[in-house]
Order: structure tokens, then C-alpha cells, then sequence
């Protein structure tokens, strides 16, 4: 089941100037950062009542986000939905025949995560994520 929307991720061109907007200026608290090398970006998390923004600086031009940052200069880039077992959510996609990105839950800043196409839903890239117990 899906239960709230648990980030909204912002690609920006460094963690450092996003930090000091997001941060610095607008006063959110920040949770955690974590290179995630398979997924190509440093990562931010920064805590708004029970949501989160997650930011996201791409650490070569090639992959997803790198190509979005040169493409449109950063901005809000995903949603995602906190579940609490991300992979039968993802089952439960595929049989639907939503379009996936990710075959299989995989390992990212808010836990186990996965993300459908944005073909498959209106233009907006969606995540699913099932925080860890830390
Ligand atoms: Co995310």
C-alpha cells in the first residue's frame, strides 16, 4: 500500500549550492547524505514535517540525472511514495503493465527503492521506497 509521499527529488548541479538554499536559507533540517555509486549521484535528504526533499547531484554527465541537469539546468525531477514492502508493490505494477525502470528493489538513500517509467505514468518519473530500519 502506498502511504504518503515520502520525498520530492531535486536535481541540482552540486550538493553544496542545494544545501545552501534548501538549508541554509529555506531552514530545512538535513538528515543525511550518501554517495550512491550505482546510481551514478551524491544525495541529500532534508526533512519537512513527515516528508523529505531529496537532492541529487550527478557524478558524471552520462547517466539519468547528469543528462537531465544539462538538459533542463536541475529541478524537481521525481516523487516518491513510501510503501511498506516495495517489492510487492512493484509486482503489483508490473501486473498492471505499468512500464518499469527497475526490474527489482535496489538499494537507495531512502531504502529500498525501485522507479517506474515516466512513459507509464504522464510524464512524471515515480518512486517507490521502503525505509530501512536504522
Ligand atoms: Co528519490
Amino acid at each position: 500500500m502506498l502511504k504518503r509521499i515520502h520525498h520530492v527529488g531535486v536535481v541540482v548541479a552540486s550538493l553544496e549550492s542545494g544545501l545552501r538554499f534548501w538549508r541554509d536559507t529555506l531552514g530545512l533540517h538535513f538528515t543525511k547524505s550518501a554517495t550512491i555509486e550505482e546510481q551514478g549521484v551524491r544525495a541529500a535528504l532534508l526533512k519537512v514535517g513527515d516528508s523529505e526533499i531529496e537532492l541529487l547531484e550527478p557524478l558524471n554527465p552520462e547517466n539519468g540525472v547528469g543528462r537531465f541537469l544539462a538538459r533542463r539546468g536541475g529541478g524537481l525531477h521525481h516523487l516518491c511514495f513510501e510503501t511498506d514492502d516495495v517489492a510487492r508493490e512493484l509486482d503489483g505494477a508490473r501486473s498492471k503493465g505499468i512500464q518499469l525502470l527497475d526490474q527489482k528493489p535496489r538499494h537507495g538513500l531512502a531504502g529500498m527503492i525501485c522507479f517506474l517509467h515516466p512513459k507509464a505514468t504522464r510524464g512524471v518519473l515515480v518512486e517507490y521506497a521502503q525505509p530501512l530500519e536504522e
